[in-house]
C-alpha cells in the first residue's frame, strides 16, 4: 500500500532522508536522491532567522525541482513567529512543511524550541495548529519519545497533533535526555502505530544503519516508513542498499573505490554549482573523511583534500585515490 502525505504519494514503505544541520543541504540531498531517498528534508531553519531575513536561514530555503518531494523544516519557541516563518517558507514552494520538536541541543532546546516543547504539550499543540493554519501545504512533525524517561509522552502527542491536522509524524526513538546516546527504542513507536485512533503515517527514526536492521525493524515495529540520518553521511548508498534488500532479499556488493570517488565528485560538483567554486570547495571539506572511511593510510590524502584550493587539484587527488586503492583491492 502506498503511503500518502496529503496528496503526495510516497510509494510503499518510503525511506526518508533525515533533516540534518550542516549535512542535508542541496549538494548532499542530490546524492541521496540519486541513491533512492523517497522524501527529503532541509536542515532545520530558525523561525527567528527567517523573520529577520538572516542570510544563513534564507539560504536553507533553496530547493530544486529534482528534489521533490521535499519538506522545509522549521523550529522556534514563539507561536506567532512560527506562523510568520511558515508563511515565508511556504513561498519557497516546498511540498510540505515540517516542525522540529526533537532537537536536543542546548541552544535550541533550552531556548524553548525543538525538544523542549515536549515539556509543554499544550503549547506544542497550539504552535502546530498555528503552523497548519498558516500554510496550504501538508504539515508534518518530527519529535522524540519525550523529554526524559519519566515523561515519554509521545503517545498523547501523536493523538493531539493529528487532531490539529498534521499529516505524518516521525518519531526518533530516544528521549531528549538521551541526546544521541544508548540505543534507539522503537517499542513506543509501534504502540502509536497500533493505536486505532491514529490514521496518519508514522515513520520510525533512530539507528537504522544496515539493510538487515531496516528489514528486521520494519517487521518488528510495523511503521509506515523509515527516516535515516547518520548512516547516510558519506554513504548515501544506504538507501539503495536497503531498497535492494527489501526487493530481492539480497545484499548489494559494497561500493568499489571508483563508486566512492564518483559520489564524492558529484557531491563536490553540486556544492560548487550551488555556492560557487570557492565556498563549494570549502564546504565540501568536511565530507571527505566520511566518504573514504575505512581506507588504510588515508590521512595524507585527507590532509591534501582539505587544503587543496582548486577543483583541478581536488580532482587529481581523487583520481590518485582511485588508482591507489583500486590497485590495492585487486
Ligand atoms: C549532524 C546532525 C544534524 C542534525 N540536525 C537535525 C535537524 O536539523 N533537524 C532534526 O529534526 N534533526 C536533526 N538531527 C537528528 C536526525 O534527524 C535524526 O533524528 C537522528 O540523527 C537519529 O537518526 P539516525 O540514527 O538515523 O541518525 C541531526 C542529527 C545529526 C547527526
Amino acid at each position: 500500500m502506498s503511503v500518502r502525505i496529503g496528496n503526495i504519494d510516497l510509494g510503499e514503505f518510503p525511506l526518508l532522508l533525515a533533516p540534518m544541520e550542516d549535512v542535508s543541504d542541496p549538494p548532499f540531498r542530490y546524492v541521496c536522491k540519486q541513491n533512492g531517498a523517497d522524501m527529503m528534508y532541509t536542515e532545520f531553519i530558525s523561525s527567528e532567522g527567517l523573520i529577520r531575513d538572516a542570510a544563513k536561514s534564507r539560504q536553507k530555503l533553496d530547493i530544486f525541482e529534482y528534489e521533490r518531494p521535499i519538506g522545509i523544516q522549521i523550529f522556534g519557541s514563539d507561536i506567532d513567529h512560527m506562523r510568520e516563518a511558515t508563511e515565508i517558507a511556504t513561498q519557497a514552494n516546498p511540498d510540505l512543511m515540517d516542525i522540529n520538536y526533537g532537537c536536543p541541543v542546548k541552544n535550541v532546546a533550552c531556548r524553548g524550541a525543538g525538544a523542549s516543547l515536549l515539556q509543554d504539550i499544550d503549547k506544542m499543540v497550539a504552535m502546530t495548529k498555528a503552523v497548519v493554519e498558516a500554510t496550504h501545504l501538508p504539515v508534518t512533525v518530527k519529535t522524540r519519545l519525550g523529554w526524559d524517561d519519566n515523561t515519554k509522552n509521545v503517545y498523547e502527542v501523536a493523538e493531539r497533533l493529528q487532531d490539529v491536522g498534521i499529516k505524518a509524524l516521525t518519531i526518533h526513538g530516544r528521549t531528549r535526555a538521551q541526546m544521541y546516546k544508548g540505543q534507539a527504542d522503537w517499542a513506543l513507536i509501534r504502540d502509536i502505530k497500533k493505536n486505532p485512533r491514529i490514521q496518519i503515517p508514522i515513520f520510525g527514526n533512530g539507528d537504522i544503519d544496515s539493510p538487515h536492521k531496516a528489514a528486521a525493524w520494519r517487521m518488528e515495529y510495523e511503521v509506515d516508513g523509515m527516516m535515516i540520518g547518520r548512516a547516510s553521511i558519506g554513504y548515501p548508498r544506504i538507501f539503495r542498499e536497503i531498497k535492494h534488500f527489501f526487493k530481492t532479499g539480497e545484499i548489494l556488493d559494497g561500493p568499489t573505490i571508483t563508486e566512492r570517488v564518483n559520489v564524492c565528485r558529484t557531491h563536490l560538483m553540486k556544492s560548487m554549482e550551488w555556492k560557487g567554486e570557492k565556498t563549494g570547495i570549502f564546504e565540501m571539506r568536511r565530507h571527505y573523511s566520511n566518504y573514504f572511511k575505512g581506507l588504510e593510510n588515508f590521512k595524507e590524502f585527507r590532509t591534501k583534500l582539505v587544503t587543496a584550493p582548486t577543483v583541478t587539484e581536488i580532482n587529481d587527488l581523487l583520481s590518485a585515490i582511485e588508482l591507489k586503492y583500486s590497485a590495492e583491492m585487486v
